[in-house]
């Protein structure tokens, strides 16, 4: 597998997920098709394994590499969205389910998408930039200063987050912000130098918390944690790789919610991870997308189960 495209998590998830022949699986997050490829591997032919993408870019590339498993089926659909993911399955319910959330490093690599501020690109972030959507220079431009303040600190914890909105209307009342490198340079100038986090760049929070406004994540996210256990199957398991704590708290408190159940009588999820999985230091070391990785499961219980 090509440097930067190696699935973060890849053996603790497929350990977790435990794909075996003849299931129905769902990858919610396909991106590049790796955990997709090794899942379809060990389904088998008499499987079936939707994968799904709101990113039409990422259903072509990962389409090239699980082309050779004709019990793939590819679907342009948010994660969120069972009716299209139960469509695609011909009705059926899942055995197991993976969210391996944010964007590919092919995404992030490609200057004119937008999401990264090393390459000089249009500040688009839109995961389908066919499918309508506000872009993040829209944002830029129209949303009031405490708006802005506000989602740089909702969305990235961005303790700057005031000055930096100021600088943003400041610097748009002479000229709009158009590029990722003009936005990462004001951000970086509008927070104190000994106030630089370490080991990231300083814009870094602030791009998060544009991408996840722009692509609605949270919203999404929480969505797909509210239905997917009606969407399991008995037995079925789900497994959730978050990147930042506002994902893997909706991921904690939603599978506690349904292990819990309707006013605590006991719900039908288990956890499998009471913790939280996280890399090893050799993953994190030679993989920084891994550093920040959370990997949560957990399994519907069988019907026997769940009279004990
Ligand atoms: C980190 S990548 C997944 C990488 C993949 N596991 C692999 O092994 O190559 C995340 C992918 O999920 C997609 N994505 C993120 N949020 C989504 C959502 N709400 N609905 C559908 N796809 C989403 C992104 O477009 C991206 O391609």
């Amino acid at each position: 597998m090509a440097a930067g495209h190696i699935p973060v998590l890849f053996h603790e998830t497929l350990r977790l997920l435990a794909p075996a022949p003849g299931e129905v699986f769902l990858d919610g997050t396909t991106g590049a098709g790796g955990h997709a490829a090794e899942i379809a591997g060990r389904i088998g032919p008499g499987g079936l394994l939707v994968c799904a993408d709101a990113d039409p870019s990422m259903l072509e590339a990962a389409g090239e590499r699980l082309g050779s498993f004709p019990w793939v089926r590819t679907v342009r659909s948010d994660f969120s969205d069972f009716a299209a993911l139960r469509e695609a399955a011909g009705g059926r319910r899942f055995d197991g389910m993976l969210l391996d959330l944010g964007i590919s490093s092919l995404q992030m690599d490609d200057p004119s998408r937008g999401f990264a501020f090393r390459g000089e690109g249009p500040l688009d972030m839109r995961r389908d930039p066919g499918g309508g959507g506000t872009t993040a220079a829209e944002i830029l431009r129209n949303a009031r200063e405490k708006e802005l303040a506000d989602l740089f600190y909702g969305f990235g914890e961005e303790r700057y987050s005031r000055r930096i909105a100021r600088a943003v209307v400041e610097r748009r009342r002479r000229e709009p912000i158009r590029t990722t490198t003009e936005l990462a340079e004001l951000v970086a100038k509008a927070i104190p130098r000994k106030g630089w986090p370490r080991g990231i760049h300083p814009a870094t929070r602030v791009f998060q918390a544009l991408r996840i406004a722009v692509n609605r994540e949270l919203e999404s996210l929480a969505a797909f944690l509210e239905a997917f256990p009606e969407h399991l199957s008995p037995g079925g398991r789900v497994a959730v790789i978050s990147f930042h704590s506002l994902e893997d708290r909706l991921v904690k408190t939603a599978f506690r919610r349904h292990e819990r159940g309707a006013e605590g009588k006991g719900g039908t999820l288990r956890l499998l991870t009471r913790k939280p999985v996280v890399p090893a230091e050799r993953e994190s070391r030679e993989n920084p997308r891994a550093r920040s990785a959370k990997l949560r499961a957990a399994r519907k219980e069988l019907p026997e189960e769940e009279s004990t």
